[in-house]
């Protein structure tokens, strides 16, 4: 991970962090707006999931100048994920519902540069999610 990609991304979810609830519920709205046919997968309640979604993106960003760390992590999460039901295309609309919330989320703060480092560090985070979901053995992503 390129130091400036990580810097941009630390620095921008500190600002989102402080209005997780927040966030989290814009996130979800972005989801199902996008595709309502995903809603079914979630069966925790919204707030204990936002919790654990924003919980869990705070300890990537934390982790990204420590991959060593972070990739065993995201492949577990990868994995638990084909058994929720969630498929490769799902990650994409994931994403796009999470750079929509950032920007909701930041304002002129997200910056063209910002925006790319998160697009690369999702990116990035799905790919080993994915990649260990397909390893998974009958799960396939
Ligand atoms: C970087 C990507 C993602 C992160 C960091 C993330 C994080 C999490 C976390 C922390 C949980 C709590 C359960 C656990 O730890 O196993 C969870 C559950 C879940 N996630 Fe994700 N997730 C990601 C991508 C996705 C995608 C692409 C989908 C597709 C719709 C998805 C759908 C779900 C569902 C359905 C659950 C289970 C909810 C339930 O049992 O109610 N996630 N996710």
């Amino acid at each position: 991970m390129k130091q400036d990609t990580s810097a941009l991304v630390q620095t921008s979810w500190k600002k989102v962090a402080a209005i997780a609830p927040q966030a989290a519920a814009l996130f979800y709205g972005n989801l199902f707006e996008a595709d309502p046919s995903l809603k079914p997968l979630f069966k925790t309640d919204m707030r204990t999931q936002g919790n654990k979604l924003m919980q869990t993106i705070g300890f990537a960003v934390g982790k990204l100048d420590d991959l060593d760390a972070l990739v065993p992590i995201l492949q577990n999460l990868g994995q638990r994920h084909a058994g929720y039901g969630v498929r490769e295309p799902h990650y994409q609309t994931v994403g796009a519902a999470l750079v929509k919330t950032l920007e909701q989320g930041l304002g002129a703060d997200f910056t063209p540069a910002v925006r790319e480092a998160w697009t690369h560090v999702y990116g990035v985070m799905a790919e080993v999610m994915i990649a260990a979901a397909k390893s998974a053995p009958g799960k396939p992503a």
